[in-house]
């Protein structure tokens, strides 16, 4: 078959990048925000056990009962308000597919995490780019003045902010869930580093306003592997979020490992103090050299040597057998590098070779 006789893929997909977060084979791995280490092991057990119940054959448990009903008591909001899917991701994915699409916007503040504008591409929403301030700050007039403008159907804040790492202050997001009411659109608040930082969103959630806020088990939950994340929302998000969903999108061993992990409250909560701790300590190492950083609420902190050479640095990190991620060519992000937070050893290591680099 000549090349001419292939169907392209529609313009907004032909023309697409993709999304590409590049794996090399080192000793330290800082690149992709995930947990150090692994869950508790109690959790394992309970999981290996709980598998045994499972009736292969059988298609899994479509609502996803169980799981939503623990994700509930959690959060404590209603059953019905919670929505789960592979990944936060794929929360994102059902939220447009729901209320984006053709002739509908989505608004995001740049620069913010890549998927947001991806999942709009992926869905056919048109994607309006907010600016940031130079030091990364998001001006809540200019927010709310492009809601005004662009009407879109889903504006997205996150918060903390991947790749900055930095937290918008609480009442940003209330003022802009205000005029993002009176659209009427929804607020997606994303929150996959949520926990990392002591104020949340999901408080806020009530039947009576357009606020929704994705959380993921990828993150201070240790379980990047089994995909799941959630969503907490006014019910009648939810119920559109369930029409989009494939049917039995999640396979009964998801949603048993994420039901069993919510009982390991406190083993997630002393994970995420020691990276918070380990965070400032990277922190304070990080201005004892020649770069630039930015404050973190996250499990990552952003970060720019004085010389602008981020590819540079990056691949003699690499030589040296530390990954972090290269965000240098990346729009409004010129020379910056990410590191994930890791265990003590894999820091030090990580600033033993930046130290060399610089
Ligand atoms: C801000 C943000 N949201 C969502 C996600 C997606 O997480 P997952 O699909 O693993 O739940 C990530 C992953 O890195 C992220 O950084």
């Amino acid at each position: 078959m000549s090349n001419s006789a292939r169907l392209a893929a529609r313009d907004s997909v032909a023309l697409m990048a993709g999304y590409h977060s590049p794996q090399l084979d080192v000793a330290v791995r800082l690149n992709t925000n995930e947990s150090p280490t692994p869950p508790p092991e109690g959790w394992a057990d309970e999981v290996r056990a709980a598998l045994a119940d499972i009736d292969w054959h059988r298609y899994p448990d479509r609502g996803a009962h169980e799981l939503r009903a623990a994700l509930a008591r959690h959060e404590r909001v209603a059953p019905e308000q919670v929505f789960a899917a592979n990944g936060s991701n794929e929360v994102l994915q059902c939220l447009l597919l729901a209320f984006g699409g053709p002739g509908r916007k989505a608004l995001a503040f740049e620069p913010t995490y890549a998927l947001h504008s991806h999942i709009a591409g992926l869905t056919a929403t048109e994607m309006v780019s907010g600016e940031r301030n130079g030091d990364f700050t998001l001006d809540a007039d200019q927010a709310i003045a492009m809601v005004g403008r662009h009407r879109p159907a889903v504006t997205f804040l996150c918060s903390p902010n991947n790749p900055t790492g930095m937290v918008e202050p609480p009442d940003l997001a209330m003022r802009l869930l205000e005029h993002v009411s009176a659209l009427p659109g929804i607020l997606l608040v994303d929150e996959a580093y949520g926990q990392f930082n002591p104020h949340s969103a999901v408080g806020e959630v009530d039947e009576s306003r357009p606020l929704a806020v994705s959380r993921t088990y990828s993150k201070t939950w240790s379980m990047a592997a089994a995909r799941l994340g959630y969503l907490v929302a006014p019910t009648w998000v939810v119920a559109e979020l369930d029409k989009v969903a494939l049917p039995y999108h999640l396979d009964a061993f998801k949603q048993v490992a994420g039901r069993l992990a919510l009982a390991y409250e406190d083993d997630m909560k002393a994970r995420v103090a020691e990276l918070v701790a380990e965070r400032e300590r990277l922190a304070a190492g990080l201005d004892s050299l020649p770069v630039r950083q930015w404050p973190s609420g996250a499990n990552f902190i952003l970060f720019r040597p004085d010389s602008g050479d981020g590819d540079g640095v990056w691949q003699r990190l690499v030589d040296r057998s530390v990954l972090v991620r290269n965000c240098s060519s990346w729009p409004r992000l010129a020379g910056c590098l990410r590191v994930t937070v890791g265990t003590p050893a894999e820091n030090d290591a990580f600033l033993a070779a930046l130290r060399e680099v610089l």
